[in-house]
């Protein structure tokens, strides 16, 4: 049986991913920082789906927790097949203004764990010959996104980082996919202090995490080295950057999301 392990699996995207992996007969290893959720997810999945399922609590802003997290594999005996960097958070509002520890916590979760993480564990695969490294980037990396700048310079290093992998290791058997959802109904946009999608007409427009996992599951099936996931504004709106000048479409994106009160 094959195990995956994913990281902030104890909400949204990646609570979606430990579900539907375990469904398809996968032994799961799920890290996020509150012990509690994982737990129940973790005996719900072992009851509706009999697969064996570990829990790791972790914070990985802490710069040794990619190491950490490999050593309790290694010490455990477990080897992982898929790793899912799913953990991410973003931050909304003007950059000079906003709280500095925010920031840069931001970029040690979605980049530096990220990194450290696929640090660890390809080498593994690549001797075994097989294995799968999903990263979660979003639809923001096709640009840069005004009051949302350092999150979604994060997203662009996901995007970036996972398509030269891809091609580094295509021929080792190792299958690397970049994952670009759009406004999808989680957490996200609530810790990200961002309320647009809090009223119910415009939450209705977010995409769900269980639509984004199928859709990443059958993308890493056929090979590709990033997928667009959800509705087809998303597609859209990935390409746009490719064809309009790049400071009209900022400037575009600068109205679009300026906060209310500036
Ligand atoms: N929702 C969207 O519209 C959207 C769109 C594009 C991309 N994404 C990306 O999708 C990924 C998943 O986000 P989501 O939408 O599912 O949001 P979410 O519901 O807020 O889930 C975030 C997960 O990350 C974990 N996490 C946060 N900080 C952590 C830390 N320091 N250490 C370990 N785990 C941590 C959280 O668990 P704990 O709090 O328990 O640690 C939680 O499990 C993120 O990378 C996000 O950028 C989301």
């Amino acid at each position: 049986m094959n195990t995956s392990l994913i990281t902030g699996a104890s909400s949204g995207i990646g609570m979606a991913f430990a579900n539907e992996l375990a469904s398809r007969k996968n032994n799961l290893v799920l890290v996020a920082r509150t012990e509690e959720k994982l737990k129940q997810l973790a005996q719900k999945i072992r009851e509706e789906h009999k697969v064996k399922v570990e829990i790791i609590v972790k914070d990985l802003t802490v710069s040794t927790a990619a190491f950490d997290i490999f050593n309790a594999m290694i010490e455990k005996n477990i080897s992982i097949d898929t790793l899912i960097n799913n953990a991410g958070l973003g931050d909304y509002g003007l950059f000079s203004t906003s709280e500095r520890i925010k920031q840069l916590e931001m970029i040690q979760l979605n980049v530096t764990a990220l990194v450290d993480l696929t640090y660890q564990f390809l080498p593994q695969m690549i001797q075994r010959g097989r294995g799968n490294i999903i990263n979660i980037s979003s639809i923001a990396a096709f640009q840069g996104l005004p009051y949302m700048a350092v999150y979604a310079a994060t997203k662009c290093f996901v995007l970036s980082f996972s398509e030269a992998l891809w091609a580094e290791n295509s021929k080792a058997g190792v299958k690397v996919l970049a994952v670009c959802p759009g406004p999808t109904k989680t957490q996200f946009y609530e810790n990200a202090s961002f309320e647009r999608f809090s009223n119910e007409a415009e939450s209705s427009r977010l995409d769900s995490p269980l639509e984004v996992v199928r859709e990443a599951l059958n993308a890493l099936d056929s090979g590709v080295s990033h997928v667009v996931t959800g509705r087809w504004e998303n597609k859209i709106i990935s390409g746009i950057p490719r064809f309009l000048p790049r400071e009209s479409w900022s400037k575009i994106l600068e109205q679009e999301f300026r906060p209310n009160i500036l």
